[in-house]
């Protein structure tokens, strides 16, 4: 698995939305990549009952397997519904919810205990941009919340620049090159060969106004899409670029 497109609902869609998964399950075919959406919780069994060629993810879980946690869902419980994903450690956790390296280490654990593949988010915020201080964030954040035991078949790594998300901005090519490459190599260092087969997302106003020229850079396998990837007519042309990469 390398070219991987991943739609992240946020917080948006209830039942009326599925037939936006049937749509874009309708656009797939055999050339297609691996294609994945994660909806709210709320939606995950019935997503998963559509089947076809979508795979589906959740956007968080508890790093405990069960218990006392009032509101939280566990890695388990959500392979329970028939997901196979699960994001964990989304700058919009890392912030609104304080989520740290460690903790994002440990959800990533649960969810190779459970058998769910982790994608996990990094990214810089535009202050840590302005400072030069781009590769030493990645470089910590990556060392801090990819755990043992992750290889090629259980962890997705996903560069989402903060200041990319949801704002229209856009680093430029060289800069997501650079991303990129320095993920591949830090990844290389840890898990060997493996490495090269680790699918790099790239998260941040991607659009499919931009798809061609994102997927171009030689390391990004793929994206992590916010808001295109809630409608079938925005998100279908993203995963055909990703087609023709
Ligand atoms: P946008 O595509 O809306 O910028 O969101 C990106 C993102 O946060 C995906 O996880």
């Amino acid at each position: 698995m390398r070219k991987l497109a991943a739609g992240n609902w946020k917080m948006n869609g209830t039942r009326a939305s599925l037939s936006e998964v049937e749509a874009i399950n309708a656009a797939l075919d055999d050339t297609d990549p691996t294609v994945v959406i994660c909806p709210p919780a709320s939606l995950l069994i019935p997503a998963c009952e559509i089947g076809g060629k979508i795979s589906i993810g959740a956007q968080d879980c508890h790093m405990a397997s069960c218990g006392a946690h009032t509101g939280d869902i566990s890695a388990s419980q959500i392979a329970d519904t028939g997901a196979t994903y699960v994001i964990v450690g989304h700058s919009e956790r890392r912030t609104d919810h304080s989520e740290t390296n460690d903790v994002i280490k440990a959800k990533a654990q649960a969810a190779q205990k459970a058998g769910l593949i982790a994608i996990v988010c990094i990214g810089e915020t535009l202050a840590e941009r302005e400072a030069g201080e781009t590769l030493a964030v990645l470089g910590q954040q990556m060392s801090g919340s990819i755990p043992d035991g992750a290889t090629s078949q259980n962890t997705v790594i996903a560069y989402e620049p903060v200041w990319a998300i949801g704002t229209g901005l856009v680093p430029t090519l060289d800069q997501i090159d650079e991303a990129h490459r320095f993920m591949r190599d830090e990844l290389l260092t840890t898990l060997g060969a493996d490495a090269q087969n680790v699918s790099l997302l790239y998260g941040g106003s991607v659009k499919g106004s931009n798809a061609d020229d994102i997927f171009s850079v030689s390391d990004v396998d793929g994206a992590l899409v916010g808001g295109a990837s809630i409608s079938a007519h925005d998100f279908v042309p993203i995963i055909k670029a990703l087609s023709r990469a």
